[in-house]
């Protein structure tokens, strides 16, 4: 086998539902304005026991039983996460703890909000290099812990969730050529600071105008995929902003394609945001298992990381 494809997807979304009107009686927005500015309705936070080791392993083994697949049988765990609770220990090897992947490798990557595109890629080219057969990819985020609750420029957009994948050697190869790239010049756009200062800063309309400008390395990702854009049978965009989301898609023209719109219920979850897209355009029927659905990651670096795959 040659190839590498995602066998499996499993989420993890936090019970409690946070509404804009209850974001609204702490800062000065309101419901209308953050609906109309972002698509946001409603987001998940996590509660205390709800950790990114925790939400994280409930997605993994969901997408170990959507693949067929025992714990056993993972040789290597990649947790995509930027709001680990602590520089290290990572929260990989806690993961493969948790799930019972006993001779697992584990490491985090950090990529930001790409930081799921960034994973499954890194983890089909290790498969297709031969070394491993199956690759836990897990992509869980608290961003609650490091939200600001009173800038109404961020506290409106930043929630909690999780999503996981297997990728697995395959016959044919269904995970595409990853299109990547960075402004590190902006480094400053999005950051945690860090030195004392673990809250969430972003400079929102740069940001913004960044994100709409990526239109043709999404288009690139198709041309390497050898896929045209109205071919797509889904897009999933990092959800970030629905008006961002609905630009990108619009944006390459992919006419046919069901557009993951989960920030409308679940906010930005950062690197966990393409999973949750992907897995909510499966449960209502819009894609199917096989399906080619475009990935495509951007934010904190900032840098981008996007892919066509079959749909797991
Ligand atoms: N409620 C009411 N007014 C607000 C709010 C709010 N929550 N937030 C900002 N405003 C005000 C501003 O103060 C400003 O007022 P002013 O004109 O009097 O100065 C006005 O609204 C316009 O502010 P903008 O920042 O220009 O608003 P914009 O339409 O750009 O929306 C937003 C802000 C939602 C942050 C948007 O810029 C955005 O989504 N940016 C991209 C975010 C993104 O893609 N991040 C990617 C990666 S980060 C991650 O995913 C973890």
């Amino acid at each position: 086998m040659t190839g590498a494809r995602m066998l499996g997807l499993g989420v993890y979304r936090p019970a409690r539902l946070v509404t804009n009107d209850e974001i609204a009686a702490r800062v000065d927005t309101s419901h209308e304005w953050i609906r109309s500015r972002t698509g946001i309705v409603t987001r998940r936070i996590a509660d205390d026991e709800e950790t990114t080791a925790v939400m994280g392993a409930v997605a993994a083994e969901k997408a170990l039983a959507s693949a067929g697949l025992t714990a056993d049988s993972i040789d290597l765990v990649i947790a995509a996460s930027c709001t680990s609770p602590s520089q290290i220990p990572g929260v990989g090897p806690q993961i493969a703890h948790r799930v019972g992947a006993l001779r697992a490798g584990a490491f985090d990557l950090n990529g930001g909000c790409a930081g799921f595109s960034y994973a499954i890629s890194t983890a089909a080219d290790m498969v297709r290099g031969g070394g491993v057969r199956h690759v836990l990819v897990v992509a869980t985020e608290r961003l609650s812990d490091y939200t600001d609750w009173d800038d109404r420029s961020t506290c409106i957009l930043l929630a909690d969730g999780a999503g996981a994948t297997v990728v697995g050697a395959s016959d044919t190869d269904e995970i595409g050529p990853a299109v990547w790239g960075h402004d590190g010049s902006r480094h400053e756009a999005i950051q945690v600071p860090g030195g004392g200062d673990n809250l969430f800063r972003m400079s929102g309309q740069s940001v913004f105008r960044w994100a709409i400008s990526l239109v043709p390395a999404v288009r690139e990702v198709c041309e390497r995929a050898g896929v045209a854009p109205e071919q797509l049978a889904g897009i999933v965009p990092h959800q970030a902003n629905l008006r961002i989301v609905e630009a990108l898609a619009t944006g390459i023209g992919a006419t046919n394609a069901a557009v993951a719109r989960d920030v409308v219920d679940s906010g930005n979850t950062s690197a966990a945001s393409i999973p949750l897209g992907l897995a909510r355009l499966l449960d209502a029927g819009e894609i199917r298992r096989g399906d080619p659905v475009l990935l495509f990651g951007f934010g904190a670096g900032l840098t981008y990381c996007g892919q066509v795959v079959r749909c797991p």
